[in-house]
């Protein structure tokens, strides 16, 4: 039986940097108070006329190259977003037509926050057992569009990126071994964008107010909450492999804050080596750190044949994912 894992990666970044002193001329902020709490130093923010398609195109091309396969092999797409294309109908049926994909299916996982790219990883790696073929998964997020540039409790924190892989089976694959995913629900408005949904739909008001872009976050709670999922999901994925956190050669979390990071790391044990990091260059990319990380561990030596490396993931829901890939 042949192995079902990742057949390629790929990434994109936009190319305009945006650094902490910048924000500094929209909110009372500084340079020093970001990097002290969060460890961002610097962001990419999305071109005026690119949109999240755009930004979901680059990944996905880059990651269709790596696996050498051209959009006519493409089975399934799944796009991981928060920031969608339009608000119907979702951002996959745009890539699909941009892409020159077959009329397949193509569906968006909105919603899981920052879990979403794991998330849909292991329902494309389901996708595959069931039915062979491959499946594009991409996590794009353009969330410096979609934000409140003078709420200085959450505007610092985010950039644009996407993320892409392709998902199929094969001998040389870099094979999923283990999944794991879960929901809290009972969290669900710690951190959540509220207005245009049907509890608080569009209206002049709403927009007159600013809260079409009001990111409710209770921040020192979520902290509390991703550092204890972070860890508890990354164990619980390795227990169910028969593998223990040794067996790790490289970690590549969801990039939310450097604080975070660290204290997952300390918490499973694990030298701060083999916890990949690059939140200092992004920020929080949502659905598009995972694979931007991971993507880029790869790039730049870091992940060797054989090695295990441990994803992890937790955002807005509470949702979170993990996965075990050995490549
Ligand atoms: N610049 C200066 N001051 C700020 C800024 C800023 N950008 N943002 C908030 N503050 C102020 C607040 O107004 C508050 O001031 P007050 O005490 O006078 O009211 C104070 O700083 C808050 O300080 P702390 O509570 O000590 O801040 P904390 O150390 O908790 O850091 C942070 C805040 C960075 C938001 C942290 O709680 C955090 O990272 N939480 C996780 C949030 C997160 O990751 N969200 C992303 C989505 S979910 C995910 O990806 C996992």
């Amino acid at each position: 039986m042949t192995k079902v894992g990742l057949l390629g990666l790929g990434a994109y970044v936009p190319e305009r940097v945006m650094t902490n002193d910048e924000w500094a001329e929209y909110v009372d902020t500084s340079h020093e108070w970001i990097v002290s709490r969060t460890g961002i130093e610097r962001r990419r923010i999305a071109a005026e006329d690119q949109t999240t398609v755009d930004l979901a195109v680059e990944a996905a091309r880059s990651a269709m190259a790596d696996a050498d396969v051209s959009p006519a092999d493409i089975d399934e797409i799944i796009v991981a977003t928060d920031t969608p294309e339009v608000f119907l109908p979702d951002t996959a049926a745009f890539l699909q037509d941009r892409l020159g994909v077959g009329q397949v299916p193509c569906y968006d996982l909105a919603g899981s926050g920052c879990a979403g790219f794991v998330l849909a990883l292991d329902v494309a790696r389901s996708r595959v057992i069931a039915n062979d073929g491959r499946v594009l998964v991409v996590g794009v997020e353009l969330l410096t569009r979609l934000l409140n540039w003078h709420d200085r409790n959450t505007c610092v924190l985010f950039g644009d990126a996407a993320g892409a892989a392709v998902v199929g089976r094969g001998e040389d694959v870099v094979e999923i071994v283990g999944t794991l995913a879960g929901t809290d629900g009972s969290k669900s408005d710690i951190l959540a964008l509220e207005a245009g949904g049907t509890r608080l739909p569009f209206s002049e008001e709403i927009a007159a107010k600013g809260l079409h872009k009001d990111l409710v976050m209770h921040g020192r709670e979520v902290f509390r909450e991703a550092v204890s999922h972070m860890t508890e999901c990354s164990l619980q994925v390795l227990e169910e492999a028969g593998l223990t956190i040794d067996d790790v050669d490289l970690v590549v979390p969801h990039q939310a804050n450097l604080r975070i990071l660290n204290a997952v790391g300390n918490r499973l044990g694990v030298p701060a080596e083999k916890v990949y990091i690059n939140v200092q260059e992004y920020g929080n990319t949502g659905s598009a750190s995972v694979p931007l990380a991971l993507w880029e561990a790869r790039e730049k030596g870091r992940i060797s044949i054989g090695d295990l490396v441990l994803l992890c993931a937790f955002g807005a829901g509470f949702h979170w994912s993990a996965m075990l890939l050995r490549f």
